[in-house]
């Protein structure tokens, strides 16, 4: 059994996070971008560790409302319930800030994502055609808190 520590990100682990973002997600961020989102709500940036990083999850929040902004963990540690764990350790920070309800957004053609979240409550709840900037569509997924 891997046993993983859920963290709170620290700008130390940029490079790494960075590269786990690059490998896992299509858009591509600027390395400012993870700071700004660190800096605007340290508590909803959240990493897993063991030796390594191994998966993040980065969040914002506004109003009473969280939103999940990237998610991913590394290839070869999929499907062992990281992504679970960062999830469940998010929503426990939202709840513990009274926040009322999560909203992420995830590309129509991201069925393992979209798997992912229905398993965790929740459900698709608009569509926004040409929101990445290779011109895919988006689902915008949500669930209360
Ligand atoms: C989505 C992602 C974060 C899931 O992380 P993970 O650590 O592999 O997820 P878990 O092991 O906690 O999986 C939990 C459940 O989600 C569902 N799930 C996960 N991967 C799946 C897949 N490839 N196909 C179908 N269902 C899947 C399953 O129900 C799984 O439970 P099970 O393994 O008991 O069947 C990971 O696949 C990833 O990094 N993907 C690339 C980045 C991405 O798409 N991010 C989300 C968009 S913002």
């Amino acid at each position: 059994m891997l046993v993983y520590l859920i963290r709170e990100f620290k700008p130390q682990d940029l490079q790494q996070v960075i590269e786990i973002a690059n490998e896992s997600l299509t858009e591509r961020y600027f390395p400012q971008l993870f700071l700004d989102i660190y800096e605007a709500w340290p508590r909803g940036f959240l990493v897993a560790e063991f030796h390594e990083i191994l998966g993040f999850i980065a969040g914002s929040k506004l109003s009473n409302e969280a939103r999940v902004l990237m998610l991913a963990v590394r290839k070869e540690h999929r499907r062992r319930g990281i992504g679970s764990a960062l999830l469940r350790k998010f929503m426990a920070i939202c709840k513990s800030e009274g926040l009322v309800s999560i909203r992420l957004e995830v590309r129509t053609s991201n069925i393992t994502a979209i798997e992912f979240y229905k398993r965790f409550g929740f459900n698709i709840i608009s569509f926004i055609p040409n929101y990445y900037t290779n011109g895919d569509a988006a689902y915008v997924m949500w669930r209360m808190i």
